[in-house]
């Protein structure tokens, strides 16, 4: 069920996990597969949808720099037939990005073409992709496509098995999710934060997945480029690797398995990552106004939030329930007051409720990113306090 917001928002959720198959063919006979246009591909059986999904993760080169922010457009190529870019991605710092290509007939030999800024900057062909496989390609500016390695695409049970939905709340406080020990002191990576002058914060906020990585999932790329959040750390949205390498690296090298994380809660925090973390900028202008419809979310807000935080949003959600755990006396995190000082963190939120309360998941109902961004457009319009109610509506961000 919660599958489906991700494929609705993500340009490549992938629900599969890629390993070493056995049977794919070697470095060798990749690297010579681009120039036989003529060879047959291997068709080998895949389980599932796996029948109908490849990924290609590119990294693209001109001399010996990456090219970065570049768009990368893939085409199936079937003579007499115009070409048809339908599946793309963006290239980040290192070149680097990862293409789905989902169809009902995947294998084939592809087109590609990048362009940065809406200007051509070239194009490839003769690019071989088997369904069921992951192909690591490289496209050199002006040269031609190598494909310099392939595995198969492989489900694994506890992947599959995990819940988006609490992975994306343990992006927040994962301990009072997870029901484990708050820490106490420093996240083992804080110090290697790139800048550490920026973010003086110290304790358990180190360990928020979000401190690092953002509330737009996209770290130092993102919303915490500036200001008193930036860390400098990378994001995790458009991430090339694969489930289990994810798992691996949550669960040793962010310390999160000592720290008390069940191995079912880092698949959950892993699924959340590859299908979870949306592309902000379909919902959020680059000012931070959610780009819906106003008048439509109303709708949504009255039937979802009004119980807890009022027709205006400025009733207090802890007085409104009884039995709301938690207390806050003077409370005034009014949802407006969040959507418009940080409507990346509403957004989450919204999806993925506040850890230790009882405010439902919007995620569990599969929202939409319209509805999203409707609900977001009509929350910024509340009043942002019992005082402004007759004046001005908006805070700043
Ligand atoms: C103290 C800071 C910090 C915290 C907290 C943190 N991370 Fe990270 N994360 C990093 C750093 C540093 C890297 C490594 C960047 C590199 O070397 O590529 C990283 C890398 C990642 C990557 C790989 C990104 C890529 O481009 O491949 C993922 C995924 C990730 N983190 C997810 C999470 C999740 C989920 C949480 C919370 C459960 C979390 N991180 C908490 C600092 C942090
Ligand atoms: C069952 C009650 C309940 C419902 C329904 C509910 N919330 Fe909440 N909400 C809470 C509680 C309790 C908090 C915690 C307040 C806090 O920790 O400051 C909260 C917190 C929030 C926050 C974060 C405030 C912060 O401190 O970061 C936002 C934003 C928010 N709610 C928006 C919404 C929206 C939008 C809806 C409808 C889609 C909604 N809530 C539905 C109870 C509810």
């Amino acid at each position: 069920m919660l599958k489906s917001i991700s494929v609705i928002v993500m340009s490549f959720a992938a629900s599969a996990m890629w390993g070493c198959g056995g049977e794919h063919a070697t470095r060798s006979q990749m690297d010579e597969a681009h120039g036989d246009v003529g060879q047959p591909l291997s068709k080998l059986a895949v389980r599932g949808h796996m029948s109908s999904e490849a990924v290609v993760v590119v990294t693209m080169w001109q001399k010996d720099a990456p090219v970065s922010g570049a768009r990368v457009e893939f085409s199936r190529s079937i003579a007499g037939r115009a070409p048809d870019y339908q599946w793309s991605g963006m290239t980040d710092d290192m070149g680097r990005a990862r293409v789905e290509i989902a169809a009902k007939n995947v294998t084939g030999y592809y087109r590609a073409r990048a362009s940065r800024d809406g200007i051509g900057i070239g194009s490839w062909s003769s690019i071989p992709v088997n369904a069921g496989y992951m192909v690591m390609l490289n496209l050199p500016i002006g040269g031609k496509a190598r494909v310099t390695s392939s595995s198969m695409l492989t489900e694994s049970a506890e992947f599959t098995r995990a819940n988006v939905a609490t992975g994306g709340a343990l992006y927040d406080k994962w301990w009072v999710v997870a029901g484990v020990s708050e820490p106490s002191d420093e996240h083992p990576l804080w110090a290697q934060r790139p800048d550490k002058a920026s973010n003086t914060r110290s304790g358990s906020t180190t360990h928020l997945c979000k401190e690092c990585h953002g509330w737009d999932y996209k770290g130092v790329n993102g919303a915490y480029s500036t200001g008193s959040h930036r860390t400098g750390f990378p994001g995790i949205r458009g991430t090339t690797k694969s489930p289990q390498e994810i798992f691996d690296l949550l669960k040793n090298a962010h310390g999160f398995g000592a720290l008390g994380l069940s191995d079912t809660a880092l698949w959950d925090a892993t699924k959340f990552v590859l299908e979870g973390a949306i592309d902000t900028d379909q919902i959020i202008d680059q000012a931070g106004a959610f780009t819906g419809n106003r008048a439509g979310g109303k709708a949504p807000y009255d039937r979802s939030c009004v119980s807890c935080h009022g027709a205006d949003g400025l009733t207090n959600p802890f007085d409104a329930i009884p039995n709301q755990p938690g207390s806050s006396p003077g409370y005034d995190h009014y949802p407006q007051v969040v959507a418009n000082d940080n409507p990346w963190e509403f957004q989450h939120k919204v999806r993925f409720g506040q850890p230790g309360t009882n405010m439902p998941l919007l995620a569990a109902e599969n929202i939409t990113p319209t509805a999203l961004a409707n609900l977001g457009a009509y929350v910024q319009s509340l009043p942002a306090s019992v005082a402004s109610q007759k004046g001005v509506a908006e805070v700043k961000r």
